[in-house]
């Protein structure tokens, strides 16, 4: 049982303010990504929980017991590293040992624990070599194992695969998702990458500027974002917002979510009349960059045979529009606003 909570937490460097009373609770056994553009904080809220940063002000908890001021040794929290830090003049066992002989484990439970390990994270066989003569992905290993051994109720992931090449980064990202469902621990995992933590989370906590943009499932964060930021951040290529309604309002969909049509369609929410600009063929799917005078829009779509200079309908259905007050760019949804309905017959004709 293991829940990271921060309350009011801020942290400044300096006069560099980079986090402002944030609140999160990071729930207990699940998978939680920090997502946002770089130097939105997620390092340093990590750094946080970790202990190697503390904030200037506010409470970090663990399981509900202060832990604002418990040094990084005693917080079972482990951290692995962008970089991963692994020593070079080491043997893969004695990398893994390392932290367990600094926090005098007995020697017996150490072996016990570095087999286990090592078994789990497909190590096993490759204990006596050195790193220079494992694969980025060994090593990458490593550092995982080196973390696990010390069994923490949290473990704290800085971006672990960034190093990694594209291939290797996907296995990686299964193995890490299996990883987490064997030992049922709370995961806090930092990236920059939408598809990462798409692919990953259970929980997803989107960051810019040191605020939390929105904290939802990947499923809710696609589906029902909370702001235009959001939104956008998610998904390739990114929505359409498009100004509607005097540019009072902004209207957003996904360019999975546009039907291109020779023939105008019958059944719409949303209908424009364009050409197409560009064709990106990507194999299952084909992104067309679409005229639609005023403006332009991407679109993706399964139709590759669409070409460039093709005049082409584009519309949406309903339920795929999304609207935004486009002075605090926060979404509006069916209900919050008694204006809803005449916006989005205004956008029909
Ligand atoms: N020691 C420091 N002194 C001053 N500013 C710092 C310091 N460490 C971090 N910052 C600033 O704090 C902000 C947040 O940094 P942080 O490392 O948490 O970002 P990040 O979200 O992890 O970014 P990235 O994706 O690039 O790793 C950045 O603007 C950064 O420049
Ligand atoms: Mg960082």
């Amino acid at each position: 049982m293991a829940e990271v909570r921060f309350e009011n937490v801020s942290k400044h460097f300096g006069s560099v303010k980079v986090i402002e009373k944030l609140n999160l609770t990071i729930a207990d056994g699940k998978f939680t990504v920090l997502v946002g553009p770089s130097g939105c904080g997620k390092t340093t809220l990590l750094r946080m929980i970790a202990g190697i940063g503390p904030a200037s002000s506010g409470k970090v908890l663990l399981d509900g017991e202060d832990i604002t001021d418990v040094p990084p040794g005693k917080r079972s929290v482990s951290m692995v590293f962008q970089n991963y830090a692994i020593y070079p003049t080491m043997t893969v066992r004695e990398n893994i040992e390392f932290g367990l002989k600094n926090n005098r484990v007995p020697k017996a439970e150490r072996n016990r624990r570095i087999e286990a390990v090592s078994v789990t994270v497909g190590l096993d066989g490759l204990l006596a070599r050195k790193p220079n003569q494992l694969s980025g992905g060994q090593r990458q290993r490593v550092a995982l194992a080196r973390a696990m051994v010390k069994e923490p109720k949290v473990f704290l992931m800085d971006e672990p695969l960034s190093n990694l090449d594209a291939k290797l980064r996907t296995a990686m990202r299964s193995e890490l998702i299996q990883l987490h469902k064997q030992l049922e621990t709370t995961f806090v995992y930092v990236t920059h990458d939408q598809v990462e933590a798409m692919a990953m989370a259970d929980v997803i906590v989107l960051m810019h500027d040191g605020e939390i943009m929105q904290e939802d499932s990947p499923e809710k964060l696609y589906h029902d974002p909370d702001n235009v930021f959001a939104a956008q951040f998610i998904g390739t290529p990114t929505m359409n917002i498009l100004p509607v309604h005097d540019q009072a309002y902004l209207l957003g969909y996904r360019p999975e979510n546009v039907t291109l049509s020779p023939d105008k369609p019958d059944d719409y929410a949303y209908l424009r009349y364009g050409r197409i600009l560009t064709r990106e063929m990507l194999g299952a799917e084909t992104i067309y960059k679409v005229d639609l005078g005023q403006e332009t829009i991407m679109v993706k779509s399964s139709d590759s045979q669409v070409k460039i200079g093709d005049d082409t309908w584009v519309s949406v259905a309903e339920d795929s529009l999304l609207l935004f007050d486009k002075e605090n760019s926060e979404r509006v949804r069916r209900g919050d606003n008694p204006h809803y309905e005449s916006i989005l017959a205004a956008v029909r004709s």
